[in-house]
């Protein structure tokens, strides 16, 4: 989506409250004991009041409310019966649309107690996003995204999943410019355009590469090599003055 006016503006920056609400209630209801299903009831009943609709579900037909990734699982996990314990590492991707206009973000949490270096994970992967979006703005390169963020987790020792991509949204959960590294990708050439609406959304690992199919559902992403990873993620628009970012903080 590329915002048009202040009314494409006020729509997404509506949803993106929305999602970012829910993203935050869904992390306070996260302890040690509550199911994966549990937390994604909270984060239906919050869209629901809010007039807002699933984006997995209403485009994908995916069998939850939000993606709920545990541990091994890197993205796309579907809520169920799956009991949170202490030292899990949970990440809760939540996307919505309200009045025809989309909005996606995501978070990964500790549940305490965690090692340093899990939490340094986490840190990290907050740390690696904000790379990515210092990047934005009109009349700048996409590649700048990957590039930084590439710089970040080779400073700092990590890997990056690169088959998960971040991507265009507004009109639709999944649109034009496509994907968009968040790894380095000298083939991309393309400039961001002033009001381009896209995600950025960095899968900063302690050695994972790939995420790849589970074999028992055709959605749970597991990590390839198995290691924890972490992804955070803002829908953001690529303004003259830089990035604006609407899905609150992270
Ligand atoms: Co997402
Ligand atoms: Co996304």
């Amino acid at each position: 989506m590329t915002i048009g006016g202040p009314d494409d503006l006020d729509k997404l920056k509506d949803i993106g409250r929305i999602v970012a609400r829910v993203r935050d209630a869904m992390a306070a209801a996260l302890v040690p004991g509550i199911t994966t299903g549990e937390l994604d009831e909270t984060g239906q009943k919050l869209l629901e009041a809010e007039g807002a609709r699933s984006a997995p579900q209403l485009a994908y037909g995916f069998p939850g409310v939000t993606c709920i990734s545990v541990n091994e699982e890197v993205a796309h996990g579907i809520p169920g019966d799956r009991v949170i314990a202490a030292g899990d590492l949970v990440n809760i991707d939540v996307s919505a649309e309200k009045n025809g206009v989309f909005a996606d973000t995501g978070a990964s949490y500790a549940v305490p107690p965690v090692s340093r270096r899990v939490e340094r994970l986490c840190r990290d992967g907050r740390r690696a996003l904000w790379a990515g979006l210092r990047q934005v703005g009109a009349g700048r390169p996409l590649a700048d995204i990957g590039t930084a963020i590439g710089r970040f987790a080779d400073r700092n020792g990590y890997t990056l999943v690169r088959n998960l991509a971040s991507h265009g949204v507004g009109h639709a959960i999944h649109e034009e410019p496509g994907e968009i590294a968040t790894w380095p990708n000298p083939r991309e050439r393309r400039r961001m355009h002033e009001g381009l609406v896209f995600t950025i959304e960095p899968f900063l690992s302690l050695g994972a590469r790939w995420a790849i199919e589970n074999g028992r559902d055709d959605w749970t992403l597991l990590s390839e090599p198995r290691a924890l990873t972490v992804q955070y993620e803002h829908t953001v628009v690529a303004t003259r003055n830089g990035p604006l970012v609407v899905t609150g903080a992270n």
